[in-house]
């Protein structure tokens, strides 16, 4: 897997066929269904009042969860192009939904605290450890409360799954799952403490949604 996640999504093809390339098929529908129904859960219980950061925000398929929900959301992304394609399908919200093209690395050190609450979905595991603490520690610094964030998790269990994909041709689901002790690495190098975990279909999938707030 030769690419680069910064600069793949800015091409305006690979943004405007990314759901129709993952989520159109019936294995595709399903995971996006099962996902929305964990982020809804991860988000339960969190005031209505708070205004949640997307980002990254892609083509909006989260925000659309979270908007539904009765949250104001600001989604941000690297890509004007995912971000075109999120604008598009969610007019309807008006300005409940706003969205802003930036790098989470720039933004991060102008603007302190200046959101609610933070979504980080589906970007950690394409970079390597080192990289996902920058990431999370720019998210972190841009917010005040709770995280909810996703990743791959690594388990002994999980490895072995991966192997015998592998030996079969699948593509593994992300390129850095990480483990039990490079999650609280990550977690430790970006000021977070967990507070809370999903990890639903443990057999069946890596994920886990991690819900974190400051550790101060
Ligand atoms: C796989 S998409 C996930 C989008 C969305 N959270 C979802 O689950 O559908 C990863 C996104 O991360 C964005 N991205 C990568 N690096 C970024 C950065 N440094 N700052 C902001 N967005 C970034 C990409 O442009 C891309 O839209």
């Amino acid at each position: 897997m030769d690419w680069d996640p910064i600069t793949h999504y800015r091409e305006t093809a690979v943004a405007e066929r990314y759901d129709r390339e993952r989520f159109n098929s019936v294995p595709g529908r399903v995971f996006n269904a099962l996902e929305k129904a964990f982020i809804r859960k991860a988000f339960r219980g969190m005031s209505r009042n708070a205004i949640v950061m997307d980002l990254p925000c892609g083509t909006g398929r989260f925000a659309e969860v979270l908007l539904d929900e009765g949250f104001r959301v600001v989604g941000i992304d690297i890509s004007a192009a995912m971000l075109e394609v999120a604008r598009r399908r969610l007019q309807r919200f008006g300005d409940l939904f706003e969205t802003r093209v930036a790098d989470v690395r720039e933004l991060a050190k102008h603007e302190k605290r200046r959101y609610d609450i933070a979504l980080c979905a589906r970007v950690l595991m394409h970079f390597p450890l080192e990289e996902q603490i920058g990431f999370l520690h720019s998210v972190a610094e841009l917010t005040k409360g709770r995280i909810v964030l996703t990743q791959s998790l690594s388990t002994p269990y999980q490895r072995f799954r991966r192997g015998i994909k592998r030996l079969l041709g699948h593509q593994p689901p992300a390129r850095y799952p990480i483990t039990e002790t490079e999650l609280k690495t990550l977690l430790a190098g970006a000021r977070l403490r967990e507070v809370d975990r999903l990890r639903p279909m443990a057999l069946l999938s890596e994920a886990i949604y991690v819900i974190a707030e400051p550790a101060t």
